[in-house]
């Protein structure tokens, strides 16, 4: 069935396709039986497949990364397609625009999309009310960055906002400092600003009476020594574990025109062109760590083979994003069907 409804929403501009979409699910949600008929038909059984990571139940190790479901207002929806898991955001403190439109663009002969989205969101606020008045039927992490307008050296005080404003209502926490859209983002990945942020955020964490895990999503551009210096900070903080990866400035690989690519212009590319990458280093940090740190693996998953492929090189959880874009509702069920088989 996607495969007459891909061509239709590909018609449209992404962004708006998107915001279709959203809107669409929530209204086939309020439809009697809608929702037990869209589990049943995307969501199969799948006890063999369970994991228990940070003391939290994940029913199956296929989630929905960061970016999706930026306002929390579809995630019980992606529960019904079959995803134990969802990163809703990127939050910010304060509700933010973005970057000028149009800002998503489709490479279909890449599998892939660049976005400068630039972290648009309604706020904090907005997502934490959505998740008090739909109580959520999977697993919700809570992505966290900070304001564009707040200044590096204050962006501590945006991600303990955000922290103490959404503890209630999720079951984790992921720092997004690795956005390539937001000017000046991706340098809290150097260590001494990464640490103040940390350290605030576990310091803040002793107050509450039960433990949420905070895991850190990596850039994919950064050198392997870099690497190195953030994972041995995350193990010496005690930070719960890492997402590895964001989007890539990089635009290796791509059989895309390159006059189309000039014309796109700078964003974080994602999708197909990324697995490698991701695999890399998803394999680099499980060795690096002797495999102590739970990685949840994000970048460039299309098919069920490349979920199985960085669940054996040592990733505990699996996020898709651009391979639901491409492949539709019935991609978690097709991994979860294969993943069963293995
Ligand atoms: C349109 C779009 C918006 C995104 N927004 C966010 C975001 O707000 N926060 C974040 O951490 N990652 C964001 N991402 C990155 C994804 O979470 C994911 O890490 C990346 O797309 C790689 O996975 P994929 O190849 O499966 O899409 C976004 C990606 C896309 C395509």
């Amino acid at each position: 069935m996607y495969k007459l409804i891909r061509p239709i929403l590909f018609l449209m501009n992404p962004e708006r396709a998107h915001n279709f979409t959203i809107k669409a699910l929530n209204i086939v949600s309020h439809i009697p039986f809608a929702n037990s008929i869209i589990k049943w038909c995307y969501s199969p059984k799948s006890p063999t497949l369970e994991r228990n990571l940070f003391g939290l139940k994940f029913k199956n190790p296929i989630g929905i990364a960061a970016g999706l479901d930026k306002n929390a207002e579809c995630y019980n929806q992606m529960a019904n397609f079959g995803y134990s898991f969802i990163e809703i955001g990127s939050v910010t403190p304060r509700p933010q625009e973005g970057n000028k439109k149009p800002r998503c663009f489709r490479l279909p002969k890449d599998k892939a999309l660049i976005n400068r989205m630039g972290i648009n969101n309604n706020g904090v606020n907005s997502a934490a009310n959505n998740l008090k008045k739909n109580p959520p039927k999977l697993i919700i992490a809570g992505s966290l960055s900070k304001n564009s307008f707040t200044p590096n050296e204050e962006a501590y005080k945006d991600f303990e906002k955000s922290f103490s404003l959404l503890y209630d209502f999720v079951d984790m926490f992921v720092l997004n400092i690795s956005c390539p859209n937001v000017k000046n983002l991706a340098k809290l990945q150097d260590t001494d600003t990464l640490k103040e942020i940390i350290e605030h955020l576990l310091s803040q964490r002793l107050f509450y009476d039960t433990h949420k895990p905070i895991l850190l999503k990596l850039s994919p551009d950064l050198d392997e020594a870099q690497v190195d210096e953030i994972v041995d900070l995350v193990l010496s903080c005690g930070l719960d574990g890492i997402v590895a990866c964001n989007t890539t400035n990089s635009r290796d690989k791509l059989t895309t025109n390159q006059s189309v690519i000039d014309a796109i212009g700078n964003g974080g590319l994602s999708g197909a062109p990324l697995f490698e990458r991701t695999l890399e280093r998803v394999k680099y940090i499980y060795e690096k760590t002797e495999g102590k740190l739970p990685i949840i693996a994000s970048g460039g998953v299309m098919t069920p083979i490349q979920a199985q492929q960085l669940l054996e090189a040592g990733a505990s959880l699996v996020e898709v994003y651009t391979g639901f874009i491409y492949n539709g509702p019935s991609f978690a069920k097709k991994i979860i069907n294969h993943l069963k088989k293995c």
